[in-house]
């Protein structure tokens, strides 16, 4: 979750399955927004729950809202790649992610993405589930990135070493990892990422569960 301008934005809630998040009660999650970069359980597993219990605005492709309202989830802004929107804490744009999409039950989540949220205090890319590709350098032609949430656990995902060329991309010197560590085919060792990105002048931050962090 971030919290900026005054707004709390919640991304790809995967809580209570989670093994490494057993000490987070979901209950108290009441996030302003809520940003789905695809459709995977691993990154959807608790959202109807917490949008129900706090009302937020879902965010993301059309199809995954459409599924969202199918569980019963009333408010929603369904997007599509390369679309923006102005909120009251800023500006959403989707950009694209090289990855897959399906439901939990299967139905079709569209095309994955990523995020880039936008006001006058800061700008950070999201990327979502994604491959390295080369259209990432496009994103600083726009938006000068404080920072970018890359996922590092390979396997599923970018590794640490595509996603210091992913950072380099898109021109971001602070780089938050996600995607690691949760299973077994997606462990690292933190040492070797952290030092793998500051050989690259690029600082790597390995968040705990439920730390909180300034940027
Ligand atoms: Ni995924």
């Amino acid at each position: 979750m971030v919290e900026t301008a005054g707004k709390s934005i919640l991304f790809d809630p995967f809580i209570s399955p989670n093994p490494l998040a057993k000490d987070i009660n979901i209950s108290k999650i009441t996030p302003d927004f809520m940003l789905i970069s695809h459709g995977h359980q691993d990154h959807i597993a608790d959202a109807v729950e917490i949008a129900l219990q706090s009302g937020c605005t879902c965010i993301g492709i059309w199809e995954v809202m459409n599924w969202l309202e199918k569980q019963g989830v009333t408010s929603t802004l369904g997007m599509n790649i390369g679309g923006g929107h102005d909120f009251e804490f800023g500006r959403i744009k989707l950009t694209n992610a090289v990855h897959s999409s399906t439901m939990p039950d299967g139905s079709t989540g569209g095309v994955p993405c990523g995020f880039i949220v936008e006001n006058s205090n800061e700008t950070f890319y999201y990327a979502g589930d994604t491959a390295l590709f080369g259209d990432m350098c496009l994103i600083p032609k726009k938006h000068k990135l404080k920072t970018a949430f890359l996922p590092i656990g390979d396997n599923f995902t970018m590794d640490i070493y595509d996603a210091v060329e992913a950072a380099k991309l898109v021109q971001s010197k602070h780089v938050i990892g996600m995607h690691f560590d949760t299973f077994g085919y997606i462990k690292i060792d933190h040492t070797t990422a952290i030092d793998v990105f500051a050989r690259a002048g690029i600082e790597l931050v390995l968040m705990k569960t439920g730390e909180i962090i300034n940027i």
